[in-house]
């Protein structure tokens, strides 16, 4: 079960708690530390002998009740060379210390590098990482293993500072962040059976308690918007779909807005053109996109962040059927374009073309971003560790290029051009679904942009990085929150105001 995880900044003193030091190479300690570790005498060079503990990045050295101090345990966190730590950098070895807790009720990182003490915001970026590592998805599970019997079910994180004051206060701005995150996170993770399309949009609403805005649009009202081509996924499902438009305005009323848009495919099980059985759970999670945006738009109302932001998700089921959508089908979208059904497990394109189609018409945003778990080709091309980017705009490429390395949650940029459409020319309609195997992420980004006009437009391709991604050191779980540090980044760097 997870714990609950209570953060507390004060002053550098020691407690008896597990003790969380950082030091940079050459066993560089900072002035509070190195008045901590002088009590161990040659303890701590002859440990770090031992383990050939240097202080490199990300190394650590780990002390069972030292001989000289009170606390139990005292683990020394390497962080390599600390004259150029980023934001980043800080976020990971916040993680890596949350990591060390172990099963510990209570600790304290003392917030200082080799070089001296951090800044508040470096103290909140540490904070963040360990939130992040903290998290677990637990809430099925109805008994503890025998080695969680003993877990503390309270977790208390104590950030030794200079000024705990302002370290608080930043931190209750990052935390509005982090809450964005975890929220994401426990979406993907939900269970099918649970996050239909109309739980998922109730749980949305409970957004206007920050005063964001919510609107659900039902399938009725969408067939008078004629969206055919969303309908059309939903089609085959017990669930009817929904089409959620969150709204935060913190800028001037009547400023353009911003826009982010969701693949929300609560099950993607293929419809007709069913899945294979391996790894089909795993498509719970297919409205990773959707998620994300819910989590960014949490987390911009959280901060009262000044931006004009509209979040769009479009919430379906794609099942088989006995009135589930067949290949050949043809359905006519929002914008009037038509497309013909070739597989029906190309769904979210689908989806996406109808909501960016209302999006761009109703809030004429100054720019839209869409995320999705969209295609299979996007993990075969880049793995796990970039999100596939497609843009049709350089400096808003520039810009996501720039916050995916600040944060960790990167984008490589993807091919987009007018080659591509022949690949998706339909014999009957004016496009088809699905463009072949070569290009397969491509096509899907090059149908997309159809639905878009000129305004400026990214698509992320997140199926790789939005679940199921390797573990790292602020992530432990299934769903990753992906793109939730990067928007926000993205929005914090160049749009408020
Ligand atoms: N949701 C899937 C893509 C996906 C695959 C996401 C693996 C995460 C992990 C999407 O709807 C899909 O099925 N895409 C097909 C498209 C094909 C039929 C053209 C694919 O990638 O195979
Ligand atoms: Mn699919
Ligand atoms: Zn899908």
């Amino acid at each position: 079960m997870a714990a609950v995880l209570q953060f507390v900044f004060n002053s550098f003193a020691p407690r008896n708690d597990v003790l969380i030091l950082f030091c940079a190479e050459n066993l560089k300690f900072g002035p509070a530390s190195r008045r901590i570790v002088s009590r161990l005498g040659d303890g701590l060079r002859r440990a770090a002998a031992a383990d050939r503990f240097s202080g490199k990045s990300g190394s650590s050295l780990d002390l069972i009740a030292p001989v000289g101090l009170d606390t139990p345990r005292l683990v020394i966190i390497g962080t390599g060379k600390d004259s150029s730590l980023t934001s980043r950098d800080l976020t990971r070895l916040g993680g890596i210390a949350m990591g060390k807790l172990a099963k510990a009720a209570a600790g304290t990182i003392f917030a200082e590098l080799g070089s001296g003490a951090l800044k508040a915001d470096q103290v909140a970026d540490l904070t963040l990482g360990a939130r992040l590592r903290g998290y677990s998805f637990d809430r099925y599970k109805t008994k503890r293993k025998d080695d969680e019997e003993q877990a503390p079910k309270k977790v208390e994180l104590n950030f030794a500072c200079s000024n705990p004051a302002s370290a608080e206060k930043a931190w209750r701005r990052r935390a509005a962040l982090a809450d964005g995150v975890v929220l994401a996170r426990d979406l993907v993770n939900e269970p099918g059976n649970v996050l239909y399309p109309g739980e998922f949009a109730r749980r949305v609403s409970a957004l206007n308690k920050l005063g964001v805005g919510v609107e659900v649009l039902d399938v009725a009202a969408m067939r008078k918007l004629g969206m055919g081509a969303l309908l059309g996924v939903g089609q085959g499902s017990a669930h009817d779909a929904r089409l959620v438009i969150m709204r935060w305005n913190g800028a001037k009323r009547g400023a353009d807005p911003i826009a982010f848009i969701g693949k929300g495919v609560c099950f993607d099980s293929g419809g007709l053109s069913i899945k294979p059985a391996q790894n089909m759970e795993d498509m719970k999670g297919d409205m990773a996109g959707a998620a994300c945006v819910v989590g960014l738009i949490h987390a911009l109302a959280a901060r009262k962040a000044k931006v004009n932001a509209v979040g769009a998700i479009g919430l379906v089921e794609n099942m088989p059927d006995g009135k589930a959508q067949r290949p050949g089908d043809i359905v006519k979208t929002m914008s009037g374009q038509t497309i013909e059904i070739i597989n029906t497990d190309a769904e979210g394109r689908l989806v996406l073309a109808d909501v960016l189609h209302y999006v761009n018409k109703r809030f004429k945003p100054k720019f839209m971003i869409n995320l999705a778990t969209l295609t299979g080709a996007i993990i075969v091309a880049l793995g796990q560790e970039y999100a596939g980017m497609f843009c049709n705009d350089d400096k808003l490429a520039e810009r996501l290029s720039k916050a995916g390395e600040a944060t960790g949650e990167r984008v490589w940029r993807m091919p987009l051009g007018p080659e591509y459409d022949k690949l998706i020319d339909s014999k009957f309609a004016d496009m088809k679904n699905t463009g072949g195997r070569a290009g397969g992420a491509i096509t899907a980004a090059q149908l997309l942009q159809r639905f878009v006009d000129k305004t400026p437009w990214a698509h992320l391709d997140i199926a790789g990085t939005g679940m199921g991604s390797p573990q790292n050191d602020i992530n432990r779980s299934w769903a990753s929150g992906w793109g939730v540090r990067l928007l926000e980044r993205l929005v914090e760097d160049h749009y408020e105001r």
